[in-house]
């Protein structure tokens, strides 16, 4: 991906300890007063830079910020997140996505932004984001599997969010299908939407939503939403967590496109919430309970209630009240 001059500057910046003016302006080719008005954005944006008329300028810190460089430095991937588009404010990150898509988007494209509107959320339901407090991006995929694998690939999502997070020493688990939970309550959901063409997937867009530095939830949502900071006590950059989750998930992904759900029904269990507990999930039908055995190699859950062992494909589990 090209770099804007503010990249080009931070990349320059982050070499250094001090970087003069004129050195900087030289290496862009573009005037001293350029160089300026650009560090007053910079800063806007959130990078903390001194200067001095001496030494020029220093990038002190980066802040949380989650813009395209940042990401971009911790990536080891070949495609996800190699083109990212980043927004200050939005209503919905899916809405520019499924855009993207038909606009015949590289695989891989993400779209970030720091304060979503209107996120939407699983089953018609929104997605509360404060603003800079979250995550809240879309990847598109363009996967060559049947139309019906499609759903596995929000386990599989689930899968590298839920071990992503882990690697940042939070105990996270899943609560079937793909809502990510630390100690009982929400940090994290995906919402994940499909567009066709004829009997093919064209593009599936993956979007999730973590919570990170928030310390307070709105009413209705407070008693079983959380975040990453509240629940470990460390500080988080949201860049990090990014590319934490695109680095995993692009391996992941590889190997669903090639070998399928079934090697990662383990995985899976290892990671699911209330495994061999008893649950209560409700179907468009009725309500069932029983002992959550785990899933199927095609992402099924499976409960033993008193008939037997049950398959639900498409049925969700209560743990709240209101849901
Ligand atoms: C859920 O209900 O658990 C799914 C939440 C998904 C929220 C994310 S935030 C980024 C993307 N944009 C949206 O509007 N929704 C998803």
């Amino acid at each position: 991906m090209a770099h804007t001059v503010r990249e080009q500057i931070l990349i320059a910046l982050r070499k250094r300890t001090w970087y003069s003016g004129q050195e900087l302006a030289e290496t862009l080719n573009i005037s001293r007063t350029a160089i300026w008005k650009h560090m007053q954005t910079l800063k806007e944006e959130g990078y903390q830079i001194i200067s001095n008329k001496k030494q020029g300028y220093q990038l002190v810190d980066e802040g949380d910020l989650l813009t395209p460089i940042a990401i971009e430095d911790g990536l080891t991937t070949v495609r996800f997140g190699r083109h990212i588009l980043h927004f200050e404010e939005l209503d919905t990150t899916q809405r520019i996505a499924h855009e993207q898509a038909q606009q015949q988007a590289q695989e891989g494209t993400l779209v970030v932004c720091d304060h979503q509107t209107n996120g939407r959320g699983q089953l018609g339901r929104t997605w509360h984001e404060a603003k800079n407090e979250g995550i809240a991006m879309s990847l598109l995929v363009r996967p060559d599997v049947p139309m019906h694998q499609a759903g596995q690939l929000t386990l599989v999502a689930g899968i590298a969010l839920a071990q992503s997070l882990r690697t940042f020493d939070v105990p996270v688990t899943i609560k079937w299908p793909n809502d990510i939970l630390i100690n009982g309550r929400k940090v994290a959901g995906i919402l994940t939407e499909m567009q066709t063409e004829a009997d093919r997937i064209s593009s599936v867009i993956i979007g999730i939503g973590i919570n990170v530095h928030h310390e307070q939830f709105p009413e209705g949502i407070k008693d079983r939403a959380t975040s990453l900071v509240r629940e470990s006590g460390r500080t988080f950059r949201r860049a990090e967590v990014v590319a934490a989750f695109l680095n995993r998930f692009e391996r992941l992904y590889t190997q669903w496109v090639e070998l399928g759900f079934g090697p990662f029904v383990f995985e899976w269990e290892t990671l699911a919430d209330r495994l061999h507990e008893q649950v209560t999930l409700r179907t468009r039908q009725a309500t069932a309970s029983g002992t959550l055995l785990g899933i199927d190699e095609t992402g099924t859950i499976r409960i033993e209630t008193d008939a037997g062992e049950t398959r639900f494909h498409s049925a969700e589990l209560i743990y709240w009240e209101k849901e």
